[in-house]
C-alpha cells in the first residue's frame, strides 16, 4: 500500500496574489492500493465515493500523463484533516495527493516538478500546489504554461494561528469580485510589499511583517464577503500579532505571532465568540517537508 501525506497550504500570504504560498503542519493522508478491478473509495462522504472524486480524477490525469491506461482496479483511502473551501488549499491537496499516488503506484515515475506541472494544469494556478509538494514558502510563476518555482529559507521563530469560520467561501465566488485592471499605484503597492515580505521572512526582520503583509489586489474586495473580517483584522493588530492576512481566497484568516503571549489563543477565541458566526482557532507551524510518501 502507498501512503501519501500532503500538507495544507495558505496562498497569497497577503500581497503575493497567485504567486506565494506556504505549507502548514495540518495534513490529508491518502492511501492507494491496487485491487483486481473497479474503484473503491473510503473515508469521505458517500456522495464523493465515485469517479468524480477529485483525488481519483487527479490520479487518472497523472496516468494519462504517463501514457498508462487504468487497466487495474484501485482502492483509495482518504483521511482529511484539512477543512474544505476554507482557504487552506484543500483542493490542491486532493489533486497533489492523487497525482503523487499514481506516480508511486507505477513505481515512482513522477518527479516533484512533474507533480507540480500536472497539478497546476488541473488547479489553474500554482500558488497552493507548489508548497503542498515542496513544503515551506514557495514563489511560483507561470511562463508559457510552465511553472517555475523557488522555495525560500524562512528564519525560525514565526508562529501562526488559523482563524477558521464555520462557513465556506468558494474560490470561484472570491475571484469573481476582483477587478480586471489595477492602477499603477496599487501595482507598486503590492510589488514593494511582496518583495519586502520575502526578505523579512528570510532574514527574520519580523517587525516589518505588519507593513509587508498588506495587500491591495484581493483582500479589499474579498473582505466584505466574510462577516467579521474587518473586526478580526483590527483585533489581531490590537492584540500585538506580527501581521494578519486572508488565507488564499478565504474565508480563513491567518495571523502571525512570535509566541511570546501565552494567552493569545484564548484572547482571540474570546473575541471571536462575540461574532455572529462560529470561528475556530488552530495553532499551526510551517511544514517544511511537503508531500511525504511511505510504503506499507
Ligand atoms: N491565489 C488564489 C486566489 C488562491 O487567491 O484566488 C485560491 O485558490
Amino acid at each position: 500500500m502507498i501512503k501519501v501525506r500532503v500538507p495544507a497550504t495558505s496562498a497569497n500570504i497577503g500581497p503575493g496574489f497567485d504567486a506565494l504560498g506556504m505549507a502548514f503542519d495540518l495534513y490529508n493522508t491518502y492511501t492507494f492500493e491496487v485491487i483486481p478491478s473497479g474503484l473503491e473509495i473510503t473515508g469521505c462522504p458517500e456522495e464523493y465515493c465515485n469517479e468524480d472524486n477529485l483525488v481519483f480524477l487527479a490520479f487518472k490525469k497523472a496516468l494519462d500523463y504517463m501514457e498508462r491506461d487504468l487497466d487495474f482496479g484501485i482502492r483509495i483511502g482518504i483521511q482529511s484533516d484539512i477543512p474544505v473551501s476554507r482557504g487552506l488549499g484543500s483542493s490542491a491537496v486532493c489533486i497533489v495527493g492523487g497525482i503523487a499516488g499514481a506516480g508511486e503506484i507505477l513505481g515512482g515515475k513522477l518527479s516533484l516538478d512533474e507533480i507540480i506541472e500536472i497539478a497546476t494544469e488541473i488547479e489553474g494556478h500554482p500558488d497552493n500546489v507548489s508548497p503542498a509538494v515542496l513544503g515551506g514558502v514557495v514563489i511560483s510563476i507561470m511562463e508559457d504554461n510552465k511553472v517555475y518555482h523557488n522555495k525560500i529559507d524562512v528564519k525560525d521563530g514565526l508562529k501562526f494561528m488559523a482563524l477558521i469560520p464555520d462557513f465556506p467561501l468558494s474560490t470561484e465566488k472570491a475571484r469573481a469580485v476582483l477587478p480586471t485592471t489595477y492602477s499603477r499605484e496599487d501595482a507598486i503597492y503590492n510589488i514593494s510589499r511582496t518583495s519586502l515580505l520575502l526578505s523579512v521572512l528570510s532574514n527574520g526582520r519580523f517587525d516589518l511583517i505588519k507593513y509587508a503583509i498588506k495587500d491591495r489586489i484581493h483582500q479589499p474586495y474579498r473582505g466584505d464577503l466574510i462577516p467579521g473580517y474587518h473586526e478580526i483584522m483590527e483585533e489581531c493588530e490590537s492584540l500585538g500579532c506580527l501581521g494578519t492576512y486572508l488565507s488564499g481566497a478565504g474565508p480563513t484568516i491567518m495571523t502571525l505571532h512570535d509566541g511570546n503571549n501565552p494567552e493569545l489563543k484564548k484572547e482571540l477565541e474570546k473575541f471571536l465568540s462575540t461574532l455572529k458566526d462560529k470561528w475556530a482557532v488552530i495553532e499551526l507551524n510551517m511544514d517544511n517537508e511537503g508531500i511525504k510518501v511511505t510504503k506499507e
